[in-house]
């Protein structure tokens, strides 16, 4: 891990337009990725994080707006970049994705290795022959026999596909990989297989990853970072053995509580928190987060809480977290 930025998320607010008024997906986002740091995005449902994740890779469906913000990324602002451009220059080749459903990214009636070999010449300036190797080089680098790079999609199990997956985000040696929900489709001891894979090659490639999961024990075992989300606002960012042992943010806390560890798990009643997310149509005023938090004051109703430094690269939005801790009044 190094100091150097890679991807720098300023300000970023994305609304979804809707019959019944504009959805506030995200609101507010800042944070930043350095080379070859992983951060975990964590959050309940619906708390926007595919929004950022499809922000970030220019994805968003037609009826997203981005209404305010920048991304950059190593040194430019990717949202100035034409739609071809950013296809031509930076999909793939230095920001590449891997989703939960593999079969939906690749065509079942395309041989995979057709399909590597594509991504690879449309971006670098390669021999199909070369490419062709690069893919079977890739398919040992994930744990796939060569060979099977002759084969159809189709001839696949869910595990196998989602390792061609990763070959293929892999293809063209991006700086960074969007991770959203990459195993959830998969069983679990084939998820536990894929999350090591990605660590693994995470760590020899030295890329960045940005991993999307509901499971919060899986961040910590993998990432460097955490990126906690609340109703589109980011509520908590930074390293992971800080915020796992002593997470600030209420909402933070809520959701550390109630991972069931591994050697109380029978005993211990999982501490979840009592209501549910508000309606992004809809948000409430203030802390998005006051209407659950058991601290919440006057102030919190009326005043959005700013992202606060508590730290070296430890950010907070809760008017009572600061650098010299959680301090609630009374
Ligand atoms: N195309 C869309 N149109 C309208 N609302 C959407 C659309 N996509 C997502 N949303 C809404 O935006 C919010 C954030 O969704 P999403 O980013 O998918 O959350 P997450 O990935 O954290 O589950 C949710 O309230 C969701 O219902
Ligand atoms: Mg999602």
């Amino acid at each position: 891990m190094s100091d150097d930025v890679l991807l720098d998320v300023r300000n970023l607010t994305v609304h979804y337009k809707t019959k019944s008024g504009p959805v506030h997906a995200v609101e507010n986002v800042s944070f930043k990725v350095h080379r070859g740091e992983s951060v975990g995005f964590a959050g309940e449902s619906g708390c926007g994080k595919t929004t950022l994740a499809s922000a970030i890779l220019r994805i968003l469906p037609p009826n997203a707006e981005i209404v305010e913000g920048e991304i950059w990324f190593d040194g430019q602002n990717i949202l100035e970049l034409t739609p071809s451009e950013f296809r031509r220059h930076i999909l793939w080749k230095r920001i590449s994705m891997i989703f939960q459903g593999a079969m939906n990214a690749l065509n079942p009636i395309i041989k995979i290795g057709e399909q590597i070999e594509e991504a690879i010449t449309l971006h670098e300036d390669v021999s199909p022959r070369e490419a062709w190797q690069r893919g079977a080089d890739l398919f040992q680098m994930v744990g796939i026999e060569p060979s099977r790079i002759n084969n159809y999609p189709f001839e696949f199990s869910g595990g196998m596909r989602q390792r061609a997956m990763i070959a293929m985000a892999l293809a063209c040696r991006p700086d960074l990989v969007l991770a959203d929900e990459p195993t959830t489709a998969l069983d679990v001891t084939i998820q536990a297989q894929i999350m090591e894979l990605l660590r693994e090659l995470q760590d020899t490639l030295g890329m960045s990853m940005i991993l999307i999961t509901h499971d919060i024990s899986v961040i910590a075992e993998t990432c460097d970072k955490t990126a906690i989300f609340y109703a589109g606002n980011l509520v908590e960012f930074g390293p992971v053995e800080k915020i796992f042992l002593e997470p600030m943010h209420p909402y933070t806390r809520g959701l550390i509580e109630s991972i069931p560890s591994i050697e109380n798990a029978e005993t211990r009643r999982l501490t979840s928190i009592p209501g549910a997310p508000p309606d992004l149509s809809s948000p409430p005023p203030g802390c998005r987060f006051h209407p659950r938090c058991p601290w919440a004051t006057e102030l919190c109703k009326v005043k959005v809480p700013p992202l606060n430094q508590v730290g070296k690269d430890y950010m907070v939005a809760c008017h009572y977290a600061t650098a010299e801790g959680f301090n609630p009044p009374g």
